[in-house]
């Protein structure tokens, strides 16, 4: 099956788009359906849960992604102006992160990654669309300062969202309300062992170590398609 896709130009997307179911609950209960962009995002995890609402959702990566759906493979600057709604954003956070610091004093290459990574991050909290959620982990002095001394909205936990885990995110909101906790473990998770709160950090190492460090949790996803969307 060929599909038009209006977020491509036009073009075919049929190279991007896998099928994906789309219960269009939004239609039944008379909800406006929005053009949602899920920028750096290969996982598939918040485009499927904004889809699974019936909205005109894709999200985009330089990766392939892991879960069949809509998807613009290559860099989210070539679509970014295409008329979106809302966009959700998941940049790279490797030279920004303040767990990351260090490794700036130690070899200076990083320093240069570190102002292309906050001008992508600064683009991307500029772009011309009405209601944006910009997502990292909490950022360092420089960074901070690079990126406009731009606070962030809020910081959550996925703790809060249903997760028997630590790991402060941090929100950049434009146009969105607070994202509410929706299922708050936080005394269930206490009663782990560290390494289990924070199981992330104590992943062995492996070739896709980054890449279950950086996906975005379930429950957090869904809270967002359902507060959001
Ligand atoms: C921190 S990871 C976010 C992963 C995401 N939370 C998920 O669940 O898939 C950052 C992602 O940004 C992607 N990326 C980097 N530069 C990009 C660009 N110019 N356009 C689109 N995606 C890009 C990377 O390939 C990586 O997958």
């Amino acid at each position: 099956m060929t599909t038009t896709c209006i977020s491509l130009g036009g073009m075919s997307c049929q190279a991007f788009c896998g099928l994906e179911s789309q219960s269009k609950l939004l239609v039944d209960e008379g909800v406006r359906e929005m053009k949602v962009l899920v920028a750096c995002e290969h996982s598939g995890t918040v485009r499927h849960a904004f889809s699974l609402l019936g909205h005109d959702v894709i999200s985009c990566d330089l990766l392939p992604t892991d879960r069949p759906g809509k998807h613009y493979q290559g860099d989210v600057f070539d679509i970014i102006n295409n008329g979106f709604d809302l966009m959700i954003a998941h940049p790279p956070c490797t030279y920004l992160t303040n767990a990351g610091v260090g490794w700036l004093h130690k070899d200076a290459k990083r320093w240069l990654d570190l102002f292309d990574g906050a001008e992508f991050f600064r683009k991307l909290l500029h772009a011309d669309i009405p209601k944006k959620c910009i997502e990292n982990p909490v950022m360092h002095k420089y960074a901070k300062r690079l990126i406009g001394d731009v606070a962030q909205s809020q910081v959550i936990q996925p703790w809060m969202f249903g997760h028997t885990e630590q790991k402060a995110t941090c929100l950049w909101l434009e146009g969105l309300p607070k994202l509410k906790e929706t299922k708050n473990v936080r005394d269930e998770m206490m009663l782990l062992p560290k390494s289990q709160r924070q199981r992330l950090h104590y992943l062995p190492p492996s070739a896709d170590r980054w890449k279950l460090r950086s996906q975005t949790y379930q429950g957090i996803a869904e809270a967002m398609a359902n507060q959001w969307g």
